[in-house]
């Protein structure tokens, strides 16, 4: 990209944000959407989160991967084109692309640009003879995929429950606008966390090193930095709650007192006990899923659980 176009695009991004974060704090409830605690440095938060003894799921997903990429790809066929949504580091494809028999290309589709060509790089040296054709998108936008791979039979891969964050509806919109994409005969290889103990969600989005802390915290340093704010953000506390009705664990920002603190032009009045939300989990349970994998053209072809029950992973078909 030109050095004007990332100019562009950094300056579109940070409008987003910006009326993402006055409109979601004018609110009520107060809001503010989740993809925006992914900054540099809450992604970096987040790879220290993959690793932590209370957050199982990574940890479970490889796992799942490992003892069932053979059976995986023996599902997909041979000669595909591996597509990857919200490919991050890719750490997890390398499993799928070491299995899958004579992969055609590796398409990687992420909305940061520099997790993309980070990915590209380290794929490039790690399989030289693997096309690998980067998209830099947002998933939840209409997109086209590269004319290289017109033809091939596509295998669509989305890991980490990152579904979790979206709503029913929208992971129903997400997987039929996938199908879409996909085309007839794709199939899709999906992780899905699944439903369990509080006992064991709770923890898991709040160790007791208080890394999950500081990544929510951090979208107030974001703010703070990108929309000269000046929230004060030891006055916040983070509020992991597992809402049952909802079948979800629901990530707050609490204010710790009663406080005004100014984003932009804006003055916010926030009283003590007062939350902000700023994310969602989503926990399924399989059958629930396949449901909605359904509704949305998928037939549910295979399905992996680990031995506790934590985490599963589905190969779906689109006939
Ligand atoms: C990236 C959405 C899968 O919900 O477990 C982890 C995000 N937030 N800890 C999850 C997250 C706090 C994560 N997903």
């Amino acid at each position: 990209m030109s050095q004007q176009a990332q100019a562009l695009q950094t300056e579109r991004i940070l409008d987003d944000f910006a009326a993402a974060v006055i409109d979601g704090l004018s609110d009520f409830p107060r809001q503010i959407p989740c993809r925006y605690l992914y900054d540099a440095r809450g992604s970096e938060l987040f790879e220290e989160i993959t690793q932590l003894e209370e957050y199982y799921p990574t940890r479970t997903e490889i796992g799942l991967l490992e003892s069932h990429a053979a059976e995986i790809a023996e599902l997909a066929g041979a000669g595909v084109v591996l597509i990857e949504f919200g490919s991050g580091s890719s750490r997890k494809t390398r499993l799928l692309i070491d299995a899958l028999q004579s992969l055609r290309a590796y398409v990687p589709i992420d909305i940061s640009d520099s997790a993309l060509s980070d990915a590209e790089q380290r794929l490039n040296s790690r399989y030289p003879r693997l096309a690998v054709l980067p998209v830099h998108a947002d998933f939840n936008q209409q997109m086209d995929l590269p004319d290289q791979i017109c033809g091939a039979r596509r295998i669509g891969f989305f890991p980490g429950s990152t579904i979790g964050n979206f709503s029913r509806t929208e992971a129903e919109n997400f997987l039929a606008r996938a199908a879409k994409l996909l085309g007839p005969g794709s199939a899709l290889v999906i992780g899905v966390d699944l439903k369990k103990d509080p006992k064991i969600l709770i923890p898991a989005y709040n160790d007791a090193k208080g890394v999950t802390a500081a990544f929510t915290r951090n979208l107030l340093a974001r703010i703070n930095r990108e929309l000269d704010g000046t929230l004060d953000l030891d006055a916040f506390a983070h509020r992991p709650v597992y809402n049952e009705s909802a079948g979800r664990v629901e990530i707050y920002l609490e204010s710790l007192t009663c406080q005004q603190a100014s984003i932009l032009d804006t003055t916010f009045c926030f009283s003590k006990g007062e939350r902000i939300h700023v994310e969602n989990s989503h926990k399924y349970t399989v059958d629930g899923f396949q449901e909605i994998a359904k509704e949305a053209g998928w037939t549910a072809a295979q399905c992996w659980v680990d031995k506790r029950d934590y985490f599963s992973i589905h190969f779906l078909k689109h006939d």
